[in-house]
């Protein structure tokens, strides 16, 4: 799960607590402004003084702004401005719910409208699971974004390990229409949402959900593709997050001292879980990515590079996992 590192350092004070309220307007019907427009502004401007963190959804608080009003609204989201119909009557009400959620409460963007964007996909989400944002996204464009590790013409069985909302699974589904997927959770919260986004996709029949401490529930399972965004986060850059993180599941980003307590275990118990000529991808962060290296330095993974540059994403083929296994027992 992508954490952008300014982030790290940027804990804010939770404005409830701290006796800071948002200051929403109580205009009536007859002063409130007519246009969504300046709903949007107003809003923004509360977004900009309340010194939010934007890092999980929209980057800015204009558009923000503009995605939690059209909400508020009810207004689709891709309805041009000029397109747009007159705010409701209780447009004041509704603002300020919206804004008690995203600076009273803290709750990221998502949180408050129930939905995320992830691979050109509208996905249900609530507190129960993490906001769709893993960088392996950047892969899925297109499945050819395999091919240089797999034959993608020949993935038949796929792993997506710690679902959460099902993002992962049901974006690689679509990637694949040959391919079954498993998609495992060990929180049953996560998976009755993902079960949620697999009938919004229709997808019941491709797609298995099942509760399993990584991978212990899959015995004698092989898979030609593992993908994997696991907890990663160590645990005191976990309490240094700004309190946006905090609405978010703690197992869904903590894993230990060094944010290696998931990785190892995937590392290791890989191999018997991918077919001959099998492929693990698997997301560490950044700051993780040095930490593991440091850990293993003889790990065979390859780094992948993104647009952006580097990206916390490997991928690595069985036998290679396999070697380094028997040489660093
Ligand atoms: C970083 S979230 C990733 C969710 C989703 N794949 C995504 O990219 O948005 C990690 C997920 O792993 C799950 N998880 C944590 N520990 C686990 C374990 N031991 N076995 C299986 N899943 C686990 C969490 O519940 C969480 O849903």
């Amino acid at each position: 799960m992508k954490i952008r590192s300014s982030d790290a350092d940027k804990k804010t004070t939770h404005p409830l607590r701290s006796g800071r309220r948002p200051a929403v307007a109580r205009s009536g019907p007859e002063t409130a402004p007519r246009q969504v427009a300046d709903w949007i502004r107003i809003v923004a401007r509360q977004l900009t003084d309340a010194d939010l963190c934007f890092a999980s959804g929209m980057q800015e608080p204009y558009p923000e702004a503009e995605y939690l009003v059209l909400h508020a609204f009810s207004i689709p989201p891709e309805t041009p401005p000029g397109r747009r119909p007159p705010p409701p009557p209780d447009a004041a009400e509704r603002v300020r719910a919206l804004l008690e959620a995203r600076i009273g409460q803290r709750k990221p963007a998502a949180y408050v409208t129930g939905e995320a964007f992830f691979a050109g996909h509208r996905f249900v989400v609530d507190e129960r699971v993490l906001i769709p944002r893993s960088r392996i996204e950047n892969m899925l464009d297109d499945p050819r974004g395999f091919t240089p590790w797999l034959a993608t013409g020949r993935v038949r069985r796929i792993l997506d390990l710690g679902t959460g909302s099902g993002c992962l699974a049901i974006a690689l589904a679509l990637a694949f229409p040959r391919a079954q997927v498993d998609a495992v959770d060990l929180s049953p919260g996560a998976l009755e949402v993902a079960r949620l986004n697999r009938e919004r996709f229709g997808l019941e029949q491709r797609l298995r959900l099942i509760r399993s401490d990584l991978f212990s529930a899959l015995a004698g399972e092989r898979y030609d593709l593992i993908v994997s965004n696991p907890p990663y986060v160590p645990k005191a850059d976990f309490e240094r997050l700004p309190a946006e993180y905090h609405r978010e599941p703690a197992m869904a980003l903590v894993a230990g001292e060094d944010g290696l307590d998931l990785l190892g275990p995937i590392l290791r118990q890989a191999p018997d879980h991918l077919t001959p000529g099998g492929l693990l991808v698997c997301e560490t962060g950044d700051d993780v990515e040095e930490i593991l290296m440091a850990r293993w330095p003889e790990l065979p993974v390859e780094w992948l590079m993104f647009h952006f540059g580097a990206s916390g994403v490997f991928a690595v083929l069985r036998e290679s996992l396999e070697s380094w296994r028997e040489d660093f027992p």
